[in-house]
């Protein structure tokens, strides 16, 4: 193999340049030249490959989003759209993908596999919940961006004696809202993996109140079946009381824009390298993570058909710390 190319899907993650610069600067030290394909799969239907140096990738590491620009692409997803991008691959030389992103994404590099065209997974989303990782790019940022704000949001709310609801982002998934729920002291952790009605919710919020708090922050999955605005009507609709005045803030992409952490940093280094390196190895068709600290490669057929539960030790632990 002397030609890879990269590109980054789906929702940009914090730590994604990290990814690129890696997947750069191994390929390059191991005699390949690579091509950075533009905006996701919708590049590779238009061909949008523009070769990669070392000083292409310089001074990305620290910024966040993805130089390589990202989108979510409707024609990819027909036999034809995948046939026209390995058509393009071919003709620009190309015999190896590296796809940074998540589920939808791997599905994507998934098909590109089974059509005979070499590809492998970066685990990336903010999400967290992509089979084949216990950790991916961006949720360590986007985890920190969401306490800076639950810190700040309670001081507001701790002066005004109110109880303030903080959507966090997530898709079906509440990974972050339960991680950033626990570790910024929330009341109360509305997930999607959880039923639990807004009369359960108000009682909790009123049983903080009666305790004396100032303020009670409730942390809420945008996925959840009652997000902050649901939450809000319901609350309203069925005159459920909770003793504090309610406001709600959805913090939506700020999460998703931040400068990358450290972590995310060293985890999109770490991923994107390993990534050339599984290529170089004639290894394909898998996915990069990272499981109890150690690099792993799942293949892409148990990655599109995994489902990553939450961790019951941490949801079990949200009820009794939120006391
Ligand atoms: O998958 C990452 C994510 O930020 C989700 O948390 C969110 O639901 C979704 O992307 C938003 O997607 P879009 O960028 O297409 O609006």
């Amino acid at each position: 193999m002397r030609n890879i190319a990269v590109l980054t899907s789906g929702g940009d993650a914090p730590g994604m340049n990290a990814a690129i610069r890696a997947v750069v600067r191994t390929g390059l030290a191991n005699g390949l030249t690579v091509w950075g394909v533009e905006d996701g799969y919708a590049g590779l239907i238009e061909g949008s490959f523009r070769r990669l140096g070392t000083r292409d990738v310089g001074s990305i590491i620290q910024r966040g989003g993805t130089i390589l620009g990202s989108a979510r692409c409707m024609p990819f997803q027909t036999p034809e759209g995948r046939e026209l991008a390995i058509r393009r691959l071919h003709g620009a030389g190309i015999e190896g993908l590296v796809v940074i992103g998540g589920n939808g994404s791997q599905a994507g590099a998934h098909a590109l596999q089974q059509m005979g065209f070499a590809s492998v997974g970066v685990a990336s989303t903010i999400d967290n919940d992509l089979f084949g990782s216990d950790v991916t790019i961006g949720v360590d940022t986007a985890l920190n961006v969401a306490l800076n704000a639950i810190d700040n949001l309670k001081v507001t709310a701790s002066s005004h004696r109110r109880a303030l609801l903080v959507e966090v982002m997530g898709r079906k998934c509440g990974y972050l809202a339960l991680m950033a729920g626990i570790a910024g002291g929330a009341e109360a952790i509305v997930l999607p993996e959880v039923l639990v009605e807004p009369e359960a919710i108000a009682q909790r919020i009123q049983a903080a109140y009666d305790r004396g708090k100032p303020h009670a922050i409730v942390v809420v999955a945008e996925g959840a079946k009652y997000n902050a605005g649901r939450l809000c009507e319901a609350f309203q609709q069925r005159n459920l009381l909770v003793g504090y005045e309610i406001r709600s803030t959805v913090l939506g992409y700020v999460q998703r824009g931040a400068v990358p952490t450290c972590a995310d940093r060293l985890l999109g280094t770490r991923l994107g390298s390993e990534a050339v390196a599984q290529m170089v190895a004639g290894h394909t068709g898998l996915l990069v993570g990272m499981c109890r600290g150690e690099l792993v490669t799942t293949p892409l057929e148990t990655v599109v058909n995994g489902v990553k539960p939450l961790d019951p030790w941490f949801l079990k632990a949200a009820d009794v710390l939120a006391q």
